[in-house]
């Protein structure tokens, strides 16, 4: 039996969705793999808790959601406050899992490299501004990056640019990749006006209370960025082109309809070129999708065309992507 140790930075939806995976399936992935996994860390904005010996994942989410911060924390672990660059630098973990919303953590993601520890992430800034000097640094100490749920959450588009579709070269990617932008926009379609909608998936916690990210286009255009990263060569998300949906009207909505079409917020990704804007897409086309899910249409030379579709955001789903990429790069290091 292999034993991997991991440190899991972030501990909000979607860590605490991994922590859960990790508890439920233990021992299926100890039988289908040989993998034993052991989280020596945890860590929040309020505290890092640690125990080098391996932290019961049960109490840890107990902790948590009773009483909304880890520095609550009254056990035998220790709790540190140390910043996730010192941290990841000093716990005893084979492989850094990133689930957490801070922007500038492609600092500590690379304090993490030099320090010999593999690095697993659902977090979009990092790659969408730093992709070329990170992915190097991972390359040159022959260490894993894996990043799977930063687009499509699980649905593995990531995994099929990086490790599948090798022989091929990318074309083109058309793709709708928010689901705040689809869920507005069909709500719009059955009579909604755009605050109205955008208020509905507030109150139903499908848009953020700051809903900027998904209606400005951010989102998908991170997301965007990295597939033009992965198919063609490093960008950042500041030479993308970008539009997104707080200018649309119902009159822009009805129009796409009296033509037969639906409006989606659709990334185009070529090389040397990036843009996410409102399109007219027909209804028969693989990117009318609806609800959260999300759907790529890849071109290449040799497959030509290839859709793949599925969820795009969701706990289970984004923990299905993170939890895959750590059972990747656990088999590479045993
Ligand atoms: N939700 C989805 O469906 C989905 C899908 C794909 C990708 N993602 C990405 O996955 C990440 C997590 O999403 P989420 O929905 O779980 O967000 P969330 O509920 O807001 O959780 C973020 C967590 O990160 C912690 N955190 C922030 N900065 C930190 C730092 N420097 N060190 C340690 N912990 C830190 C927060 O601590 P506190 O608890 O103390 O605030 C919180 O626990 C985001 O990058 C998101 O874009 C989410």
């Amino acid at each position: 039996m292999g034993e991997v140790t991991l440190g899991l930075f972030g501990f909000g939806n979607v860590g605490r969705a991994v922590a859960r995976v990790l508890l439920e399936k233990g021992r299926e992935f100890e039988e289908r793999y040989g993998l034993k996994f052991n989280v020596v860390g945890v860590a929040d904005t309020s505290a890092l808790i640690w125990d080098p010996e391996g932290l019961d994942l049960r109490e840890v989410l107990e902790v948590k959601e009773r009483f909304g911060r880890l520095s609550e924390w009254r056990n035998d672990y220790e709790v540190y406050e140390l910043p996730p660059g010192e941290a990841v630098a000093e716990i005893n973990a084979d492989l850094v899992v990133d689930v957490t919303n801070d922007r500038e953590a492609h600092t500590w993601h690379l304090r993490a490299l030099e320090s010999g520890k593999g690095v697993i992430t659902s977090n979009k800034p990092p790659l969408a501004f730093h992709y070329a000097e990170i992915i190097e640094a991972a390359e040159k100490r022959g260490l894993p990056y894996l990043f799977e749920a930063t687009v499509m959450a699980g649905t593995p588009i990531i995994g099929l640019l990086r490790e599948t579709l090798l022989g091929d070269r990318v074309e083109s990617i058309e793709a709708v990749l928010n689901g705040t932008t689809t869920y507005i926009l069909s709500r719009m379609e059955e009579g909604l006006g755009f605050e109205e909608a955008l208020k509905e998936a507030q109150k139903l916690g499908i848009a953020e209370r700051d809903p900027s990210g998904d209606i400005l286009g951010i989102d998908a255009g991170y997301k965007a960025t990295i597939l033009h990263c992965l198919a063609f060569y490093p960008i950042t998300f500041d030479e993308i082109s970008r539009r997104g949906i707080d200018e649309i009207t119902s009159e822009d909505v009805r129009k796409a309809r009296e033509n037969g079409k639906t409006l989606r917020l659709v990334a185009k990704v070529e090389e040397g070129r990036v843009s996410v804007e409102p399109l007219e897409v027909p209804r028969s086309s693989p990117l009318a999708v609806s609800s959260t899910q999300n759907a790529a249409v890849i071109k290449t030379d040799l497959l030509g065309e290839l859709v793949i579709r599925g969820a795009g955001a969701g706990l289970k789903e984004t923990a299905s992507g993170v939890v895959s990429d750590i059972i990747k790069a656990a088999l590479g290091i045993v």
